[in-house]
């Protein structure tokens, strides 16, 4: 099976309203001469005070090759629960995938694999996509225990989901010690570990499902790594944090994924 590409920038706590739409115009006007047909599913993830913004920018090109994100999201559909915003406030601002389980949701914000499974059942009960993330740390990977740890966050993330609902869900392989450190996680050691989720999804669901699922690599991806990660043979794509808030270095990953 073909699985469609996705290159997805998580912009993290950065941008202003007015860099957030900068940026987004820089990113559309960089591929405006590439064939949507020919793009990976590109998808920006701002803060939450920069959706609106942002896509309205895309709104008003009109071109359809960029798709909207947000960071997190909450689990209840409203509600007293201040500071949060349910999937639909955020489809409601034009967001077609959230982004949940960052390990960086985990270690600061307390999030808990049950918390990323309701998470995922409130996103695709309301027909968005799910990027689901995962990652050992570095204590964990030395302890030898990488491959327990992700079998069990993606266990507990998709309990209770049907084989349709995780067809068209997006995992996130994102080695804690890989995040914002510089230090990309060798592409075929990233290629092992993605495909014993897909092996993951495989006993949980079935070959199909396995074979549907898309499966990203995030860690200090770059415009030098990102043609031998996209070589792999089990990796579909790359979740970019900090060199997706360059137009250069975002649009060259983009390409070099094609
Ligand atoms: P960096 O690309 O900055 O390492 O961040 C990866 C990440 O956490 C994306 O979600």
């Amino acid at each position: 099976m073909s699985r469609r590409p996705v290159i997805a920038g998580n912009w993290k706590m950065h941008n202003l309203q007015q860099d957030a739409v900068d940026l987004t115009n820089g990113v559309m006007q960089s591929l405006r001469e590439i064939d949507k047909a020919a793009l990976p599913e590109v998808i920006i993830a701002p803060t939450f005070t920069s959706l609106y913004a942002a896509n309205k920018a895309l709104k008003d090109c009109g071109c359809g090759k960029v798709r909207l994100a947000a960071q997190n999201c909450y689990y209840e559909e409203k509600g007293a629960f201040t500071g949060e915003c349910s999937v639909q406030m955020l489809k409601d601002t034009g967001c077609e995938y959230i982004i949940i389980g960052h390990s960086e949701r985990r270690q600061y914000f307390g999030e808990t694999d049950e918390m990323v499974n309701k998470k995922a059942k409130a996103i695709l009960a309301n027909g968005l996509v799910p990027i689901i993330c995962c990652g050992e740390s570095l204590e964990q990977r030395e302890a030898g225990v990488t491959d327990y740890h992700i079998a069990s966050q993606i266990t507990k993330a998709l309990r209770d989901l049907t084989a349709q609902e995780v067809a068209k869900s997006i995992i996130a392989y994102e080695p804690i010690w890989a995040i914002g450190t510089g230090k990309t996680c060798d592409s075929t050691e990233a290629n092992r570990v993605i495909a014993m989720i897909r092996n993951v999804v495989k006993s949980l669901y079935d070959a199909n499902t396995a074979d549907s699922i898309r499966i990203l690599y995030g860690g200090s991806v770059k415009p030098e790594t990102i043609k031998e990660q996209m070589a792999q043979s089990d990796i579909d794509g790359a979740l970019v944090g900090g060199a997706s808030l360059k137009v250069d270095s975002f649009s060259q990953i983009v390409k070099g994924a094609m």
